[in-house]
């Protein structure tokens, strides 16, 4: 694992839109697996910036997300599909049919992650996956305990996780219970992983994917064993390794 170094939010996100642009630049079509939550938002206005400044453009890129929540549909202001069209895709030129998000209200729940995983694997697998990490190690919603084996499955959240998405959300007990998410196995078949954190709250767990054993219990600490990620991290969460 590659550790780059930054000052602060607006660098982390600075440093990773280049290495984003670069491959969207160099590649003639790509697949980009995103993220959602607090990390990648100020990444995600960069790449709209440099869109409207140097006309990078979009339209060779498909895109799928790691996670949604179950019973949000997609008119749900806080459903990941909001998210990424409020964040992203709705500013940049990329095919609509190009975004993939698991359904997180399809009535056959686990149909729907067979399906989510074929279409990956028939995209040719991920290029570039974006990742945050949850304080308890999470990737994705691959709560701690998650086989490393798992492609896309259902997950019940951990009570931490609900608790530090509830600032999206009117109260906690709107926050759902349950979420679709690519599997470890998933991410960790794409080509390249780029990790992001910033701030206080990622100290911890930055600190235990450096000095942990690679465990189930923290599931972030399989990125270890991948040939090629790279993390983008700040002072401030970088305080304690
Ligand atoms: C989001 C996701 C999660 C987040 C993690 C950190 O799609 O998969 O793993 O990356 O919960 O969230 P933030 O960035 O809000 O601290």
């Amino acid at each position: 694992m590659r550790i780059i170094e930054v000052s602060d939010y607006k660098q982390m996100s600075e440093k990773a839109a280049q290495h984003v642009i670069g491959k969207v630049r160099s590649l003639d079509c790509m697949t980009l697996g995103l993220a959602t939550g607090g990390t990648p938002q100020g990444l995600y206005g960069e790449l709209i910036e440099d869109h409207h400044v140097n006309g990078t453009s979009y339209k060779g890129v498909k895109t799928f997300n790691l996670d949604e929540y179950i019973g949000l549909s997609k008119k749900d202001p806080n459903s990941y599909f909001q998210y990424m069209y409020t964040n992203l895709f709705s500013h940049i030129d990329i095919s609509p049919d190009n975004t993939h998000i698991p359904s997180g209200t399809a009535a056959d729940l686990g149909e729907e992650c067979d399906r989510y995983e074929n279409m990956m694997e028939e995209a040719g697998g991920i290029d570039l996956q974006i990742l945050g990490i949850g304080a308890n190690g999470h990737i994705g919603f691959n709560e701690p305990g998650t086989s490393f084996q798992s492609g896309t499955h259902i997950v019940e959240l951990t009570p931490s996780t609900r608790e530090a998405n509830a600032r999206y959300f009117s109260s906690l007990e709107e926050v759902p219970r349950k979420a679709i998410t690519m599997g470890i196995s998933s991410i960790m078949k794409s080509r390249e992983i780029l990790l992001l954190a910033s701030g206080k709250s990622k100290q911890e767990a930055l600190k235990k994917l450096m000095e942990n054993e690679v465990s189930e219990h923290f599931p972030a600490s399989i990125l270890k064993e991948h040939p090629n990620v790279t993390i983008i991290a700040d002072t401030d969460a970088l305080k304690l390794i």
